[in-house]
């Protein structure tokens, strides 16, 4: 599902379980020592998914620890992100210069859980929301919303190390499956531009939302 989010060659893998056997190097490992099962295994699956991705773009597999900030870090000339949650697990990678950022984010469908989204919105943002929603009720809009902002995030950060917080970022939602976003970082951050698209889709059971920059 989530390759038609993205642009044509960028690497992709998801998986839907954690039913096939994903080994885990040592550093890997012992970051989950004393974490609950269900996250180890979901941290397995996905990692299995980003080895893939590697050798989808002719490197071998390495272990992806986190970096700064929780990003994890990719082999030197790799742009990827990850992302799982309950139902679903997946990578995405390319060739940095061919891509200079991806980030990728899954969400169960449901609505968001009380008080999230006066957290997450602006006033604007809440009544483009209503609009959606009037238009079309059946969509999970606001999870969708939470979703693409995370991805812009994962794409954001690991270009920055900066922490930018859901009301740093303006988003939109168009109901054709793409979506605008524009940063508004602090001044001490990197200078970056500042907007981002990305595309959009959902299951009965799941949101997913991809972000992609082509590189210069
Ligand atoms: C980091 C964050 C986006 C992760 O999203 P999530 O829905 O909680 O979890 P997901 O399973 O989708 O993604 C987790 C994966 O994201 C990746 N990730 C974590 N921190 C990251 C970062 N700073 N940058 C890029 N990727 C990151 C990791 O690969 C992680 O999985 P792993 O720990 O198994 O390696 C979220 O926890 C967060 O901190 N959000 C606040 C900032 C934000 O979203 N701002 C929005 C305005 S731009």
């Amino acid at each position: 599902m989530i390759e038609s989010l993205l642009p044509p060659g960028v690497a992709s893998s998801e998986a839907f379980d954690d039913a096939a056997p994903a080994p885990l190097f040592p550093a890997e490992e012992a970051l989950m020592t004393g974490r609950r099962a269900r996250r180890h295994r979901q941290f397995a699956t996905a990692r299995a998914c980003a080895r893939r991705c590697l050798a989808d773009l002719g490197h071998a597999p390495v272990a992806l620890l986190p970096g700064p900030g929780g990003a994890p870090a990719w082999p030197t000339g790799v742009v990827g992100s990850i992302t799982h949650c309950d139902g679903y697990r997946a990578a995405v990678a390319d060739h940095f210069g061919r891509t200079a950022a991806l980030g990728i984010d899954a969400e169960p469908a449901g609505p968001l859980p009380p008080g999230v989204l006066g957290l997450i919105t602006s006033p604007a943002e809440r009544a483009h929301l209503s609009d959606l929603a009037a238009a079309d009720p059946a969509t999970p809009w606001e999870r969708l919303f939470f979703s693409a902002k995370e991805a812009v995030y994962k794409a954001w950060y690991p270009a920055t190390g900066t922490w930018l917080g859901f009301r740093q970022a303006t988003l939109s939602l168009s109901p054709t499956g793409s979506f605008t976003c524009t940063l508004h970082p602090p001044p001490t951050a990197p200078a970056l531009d500042p907007h981002y698209t990305g595309r959009w889709l959902t299951t009965p059971t799941l949101v997913l939302t991809a972000v992609a920059r082509a590189g210069a």
